[in-house]
């Protein structure tokens, strides 16, 4: 597990053409590639010889599952949800809301769930809680940015790539009322700037 501080100041950030209202790299490119390596690696050799339902958790853990599957070299089947308890922002409503099912039956399979980041758990808990019901074979999480500070329930990660500390983060699949998602590094938004951003968008245009 890599533990990430906020003490970045690479020079990368302002040369990139989303990064105007992005504060620092938390995380670089070049340190997402080599986790998701090492995260590959490890998977394989837990699952040797294993087929494995692989279910991303929609939309943020796309980019992140579409590296770590080039990677993985037992077989895998793909699959994904759909889950929401964003309400929009950049804080957890508790609300989860199941948007798309799995098309795959679960039963005797090998689960293992994709998401870009864990915040409270509510999701995977529901997750955990909706799947176990289908007597999957077993079951493990896998996430790109782990950030344990905001937890409220305990929930099993078994595959972290980054533990982070609490603070707004986006980019390689998690975004800011859904755009940043393409950044290729993950990146802080600082309470300044996520505040002046929703006073900009609550501005009423006043045409005479
Ligand atoms: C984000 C993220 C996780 C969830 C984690 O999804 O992708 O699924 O929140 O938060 P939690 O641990 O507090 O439940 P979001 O609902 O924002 O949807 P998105 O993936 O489409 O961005």
């Amino acid at each position: 597990m890599s533990m990430i501080k906020d003490d970045n100041h690479s020079p990368m950030i302002s040369n990139h053409p989303l990064s105007s209202n992005v504060d620092r790299v938390l995380i670089s490119n070049r340190e997402i590639m080599v986790r998701i390596s090492e995260l590959a690696q490890e998977i394989s050799k837990d699952y040797a010889g294993e087929d494995i339902v692989v279910i991303g958790v929609l939309k943020g853990a796309m980019p992140f599952m579409a590296y770590l599957i080039k990677e993985i070299t037992t077989p895998i089947i793909m699959d994904f949800v759909a889950i929401s308890s964003y309400s929009g922002g950049t804080s957890s409503t508790g609300i989860v809301r199941f948007q798309k099912d799995v098309e795959e039956s679960l039963k005797d399979k090998h689960v293992l769930i994709i998401e870009d980041i864990v915040d409270t758990g509510l999701t995977l808990k529901y997750l955990l809680e909706t799947f176990k019901l289908r007597q999957p074979k077993s079951m493990a999480i896998c996430c790109l940015v782990d950030k344990p500070a905001r937890r409220k329930v305990e929930i099993p990660v078994k595959y972290v790539g980054f533990t982070i500390p609490n603070c707004f983060i986006l980019g390689f699949g998690m975004d800011y009322e859904e755009s940043y998602r393409n950044l290729d590094f993950v990146g802080i938004m600082d309470p300044q700037t996520v505040q002046r951003l929703q006073e900009e968008a609550s501005k009423v245009l006043i045409v005479p």
